[in-house]
């Protein structure tokens, strides 16, 4: 939980202090240990080291100006089959935390990176797709403007409260924190998580039972704009992944899945239900 609230994206990395060592070894063993995802995909990952890519590539490799300064990537990619956005958001949310945990910087990027230029150094397969990448690297002292841009842009600090994303079980009252019980924190770590252009469509619904399901509030053209890459559905696979971790956090043993019969409500996408 702590490492959730420590977590926020970085624009602006210090070149001087590539991320090596230790901390890069424990990324790494961090990508081998979580490329399995709840809905049955399997991530790909890679960490890609511009220091190791030819000049003519380097040049090809942009993020718009959006990030400077970061020596490595974090490349995930998946296949294009049903839940492999959701499984990628989660896995790669992992090894984001990881990051942060070590006191390494991370950014989420799935729409302003040259996708093209970074699948060609994934050497990304047939079927496959290049949802998202993240700069590693430490931060830099001082912010740029455009990071001060961005971040306002996207009003990154705020987080809607708990009445507008978590419900009982007629998925419109809003569930308290009573209500929650031991899954209170659980809930609190989805609140925090980021999301992209920080729209934060996740929404959780405690039913009757007790049980709590995990639906998408989809704003269509947004989601859509990418073709195949669902940039909402990153999103709910990153809450999936802190819900997860900190109910274990917290004792709570339990794992996603995608039941068959599922309530609906209508301008929610139901994405998974949590079984103990
Ligand atoms: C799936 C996803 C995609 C994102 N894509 C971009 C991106 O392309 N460019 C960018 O600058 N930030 C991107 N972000 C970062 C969000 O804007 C950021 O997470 C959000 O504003 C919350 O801020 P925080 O991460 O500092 O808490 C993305 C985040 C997520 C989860």
């Amino acid at each position: 939980m702590d490492i959730i609230r420590l977590r926020q994206s970085i624009r602006t990395y210090d070149p001087a202090r590539p991320v090596g060592g230790e901390p890069r070894s424990r990324l790494e063993t961090c990508m081998r240990d979580n490329c399995a995802g709840p809905l049955g995909n399997t991530v790909r990952f890679k960490l890609l080291d511009l220091g190791e890519v030819s000049r003519d590539e380097l040049r090809r490799l942009g993020t718009y100006g959006v990030i400077r300064g970061a020596g490595l990537y974090l490349l995930g990619a998946v296949p294009d089959t049903a839940g492999s956005m959701e499984d990628l958001g989660y896995c790669m949310e992992r090894v984001i935390l990881e990051a942060t945990a070590l006191g390494v910087g991370t950014c989420w990027l799935a729409g302003t990176f040259r996708r093209g230029s970074f699948a060609r150094q994934m050497g990304l397969g047939k079927g496959e797709l290049l949802p998202a990448i993240s700069p590693i690297g430490y931060a830099a002292d001082n912010k740029r403007v455009i990071e001060k841009l961005m971040k306002r842009g996207a009003r990154s600090q705020q987080r809607k409260p708990w009445n507008q994303l978590f419900f009982a079980a007629d998925g419109w009252t809003p569930l308290t924190a009573e209500e929650a019980g031991s899954y209170g924190d659980a809930l609190e770590a989805v609140r925090l998580g980021p999301s992209a252009s920080n729209r934060q469509p996740w929404r959780i619904m405690k039913d009757g039972e007790g049980r709590f399901h995990l639906y998408l509030q989809e704003n269509r053209l947004y989601n859509r704009a990418l073709g195949k890459i669902l940039i909402q559905n990153i999103d709910m696979g990153i809450a999936m992944c802190h819900f997860a971790l900190v109910a274990r956090e917290n004792g709570v043993t339990g794992r996603w899945v995608r039941e068959a019969q599922a309530q609906e409500f209508p301008g929610w996408t139901y994405i998974a239900g949590w079984v103990e």
